[in-house]
């Protein structure tokens, strides 16, 4: 069967990975959560202590950096590493959460990974979610989705999940101000701010579950690949 690429990009904790990770198992295609790239490369700039202005440092940090996914099959999911150690846990703590979107307004920090990225691409057969993959990343991509949800639906998802791993110092209104900031920042940044692609097509999964929202995805699958 013909393989397509598909984008789905959207605001801060909308389930873009949730679904992503659904796409790609039903059609065995790769999923790639670039969000976790700069989480990553977020996370060695602070290791580093390496100020965001020092523009040499930071191009050597990148030129030093690998970043990879492992299946981890204990949690079903894709622990990202780095430079072939697991960094997973420490991508999603709030210090990085609240970083992040500083380290994504970098040129060379996204010029690295958008290139990273569409090499992955170049098969076809990938599922990638973030805020730039139908406009800058994949611009060709066959489907391109952009999901949207209510801002406290979003910060009570995410809330929730922080305390399955056992986060309970982080609280529904620390999560809420960190989402908020962080769509701003990331539709306003001037180089490739999240927007929705002209050609995408917009689900809004506030009063949906996971179920129906994966149904809604491989019916906009089959249309394009039939
Ligand atoms: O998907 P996420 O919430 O884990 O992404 C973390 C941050 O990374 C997000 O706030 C902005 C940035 N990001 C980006 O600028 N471009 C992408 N394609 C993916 C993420």
């Amino acid at each position: 069967m013909k393989k397509i690429n598909i984008a789905i990009d959207g605001y801060s904790s909308c389930g873009k990975g949730t679904l992503a990770k659904q796409l790609a198992k039903v059609l065995n295609y790769v999923f790639i959560d670039s969000g976790a790239m700069y989480r990553a490369i977020t996370y060695a700039i602070i290791e580093s202590g390496f100020r965001l202005d020092d523009s040499e440092k930071i191009k050597d940090l990148l030129q030093n950096a690998q970043i990879s996914f492992a299946y981890n099959p204990e949690q079903d999911y894709f622990s990202t590493l780095l430079n072939g150690v697991n960094i997973e846990k420490e991508i999603r703590t709030m210090e990085v959460s609240n970083r992040v979107s500083e380290v994504s307004k970098i040129e060379s920090v996204r010029k690295f990974l958008v290139e990273q990225q569409q090499k992955l691409g170049v098969d076809k057969g990938v599922v990638m979610d973030g805020r730039d993959i139908g406009t800058v990343v994949f611009p060709d991509a066959e489907l391109k989705i952009f999901m949207t949800a209510r801002p406290e639906v979003r910060a009570q998802r995410r809330h929730h999940e922080l305390l399955l791993r056992g986060d309970t110092q982080t609280s529904f209104d620390d999560v809420l101000t960190n989402l908020t900031e962080r769509d701003y920042m990331d539709s306003n940044r001037a180089i490739s701010p999240l927007k929705k692609a002209s050609d995408a097509i917009e689900i809004d999964n506030s009063e949906m579950n996971k179920e129906q929202q994966l149904a809604l995805a491989i019916a906009l699958v089959q249309q394009k690949i039939s």
